[in-house]
């Protein structure tokens, strides 16, 4: 049986070019970068030269940029690094739609005695400025917003945010896992101040990730020890990890136009016919061409458990999600299912798909006829 994966969002294969790059760090080049010998610090340049592209890719300096262990990670070290620095601003505004990781390090933050606001957005998944604009104070220590949303695809309206943070001189971090390689964008002119990445969503090693922090802003580290990553982040470099993120970073924004109109005809073919045969779904999120992630399409059914459809359709080689990869199996709605206020009908079935640069549009009709299927099935039919 053939097997089609639709789970770009939940996590991308090596690129091929970056597996060839990295494979000699994982084999000759093994020394340690901390090291004082010729080869220890040739690996000490190869992850400064990794640092220079992924600051390259986003416009950033490389001394503006540390590497860490993933998304989770940087969010954890953006939010917790930049509240321990300033103990005396106690407030955070973030989204009601954020990923685990920054509600979750919130929650944390709050049994600490932080006061958390939650964003509300409309039934697009787009936050409400004029709640941002009314909640912000002296007293917020920084907002924390996801650019690209991994469960609903929708793409938040960064600029005003940031003009928003910039009148009140609050702080901002953006999670732009899902972003990077889909948008081109850069933090000088997002104006941005915190920007989480993490490589395995664009092709690159899983277990790397990286943190701009604006120059001049101070940071607690999260993991302390020695002074690697220049005292921001302790521990022996995941070096085949960075040096293949950095790779895969200038990979994805150099194809990233190519990739960008292969993802949006991906879309729309599959939006078209997924929507001619199954007339009563409804795409969860913004529009197909207006601030959705081009690769990126989630569909509420009507009289089916989502898990039910999931599992179906991975009994027949295709593989998605349902609603968040994080969230599979789960009946109940997520919560940004939930803050897009779904109809109740709807709810109980969210199926993610997201494509990548190794989907193809022929495989369409042979998915839909799985989709139908599987629907059939579980409907007795
Ligand atoms: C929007 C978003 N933020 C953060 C994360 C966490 O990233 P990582 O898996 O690298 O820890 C994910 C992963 O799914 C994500 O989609």
């Amino acid at each position: 049986m053939k097997e089609f994966y639709l789970d770009y969002a939940a996590t991308t294969p090596i690129d091929e070019r970056v597996l060839k790059y990295v494979e000699p760090y994982l084999t000759t080049h093994f020394h340690n970068p901390s090291s004082l010998h010729t080869h220890a610090i040739e690996n000490k340049k190869a992850i400064n030269d990794s640092r220079k592209k992924i600051a390259d890719a986003i416009g950033a300096h490389p001394e503006e940029i540390f590497f860490t262990s993933g998304g989770t990670e940087s969010i954890n070290f953006a939010i917790k690094g930049y509240a321990d620095k300033h103990p005396e601003l106690k407030e955070i505004i973030t989204s009601k739609i954020e990923h685990k990781a920054t509600l979750n390090t919130l929650h944390f933050l709050e049994k600490k005695g932080y006061v958390v606001h939650y964003l509300d957005v409309d039934a697009f998944g787009l936050v409400d400025l004029k709640q941002l604009n009314s909640l912000i104070n002296e007293q917020t220590l920084m907002v924390s917003i996801i650019y690209a949303n991994n469960e609903i695809g929708t793409i938040q309206d960064v600029k005003s945010i940031s003009k928003i943070c910039r009148k009140h001189k609050t702080k901002l971090h953006l999670d732009a896992v899902q972003a990077f390689g889909q948008i081109d964008f850069d933090v000088q002119d997002l104006d941005v101040d915190f920007l989480t990445l993490s490589s395995h969503k664009f092709y690159g090693p899983k277990g790397a990730g990286a943190l701009y922090v604006k120059k001049g802003l101070d940071i607690e580290p999260l993991i302390h020890g020695g002074s690697h990553e220049s005292g921001h982040r302790a521990g022996t470099e995941n070096l085949y990890g960075i040096i293949g993120m950095g790779e895969a970073a200038r990979i994805a924004k150099l194809e990233l136009e190519q990739n960008r109109e292969h993802y949006h005809k991906l879309q729309i073919d599959f939006h078209q016919r997924i929507t001619k045969v199954f007339k009563d779904i409804k795409l969860n999120g913004t529009p197909c061409g207006s601030n959705r992630s081009y690769n990126h399409l989630s569909y509420a059914f009507k009289d089916i458990l989502g898990y039910q459809l999931h599992f179906q359709l991975s009994k027949r080689g295709i593989y998605v999600a349902t609603g968040s990869a994080c969230s599979s199996g789960s009946i109940t709605p997520s919560h940004v299912i939930e803050a897009i206020k779904l109809e109740d009908e709807y709810q109980p079935c969210v199926i993610r798909i997201t494509f990548g640069k190794y989907s193809k549009i022929e495989d369409h009709d042979e998915i839909i006829n799985r989709f139908i299927e599987s629907c059939h099935e579980l409907k007795g039919e």
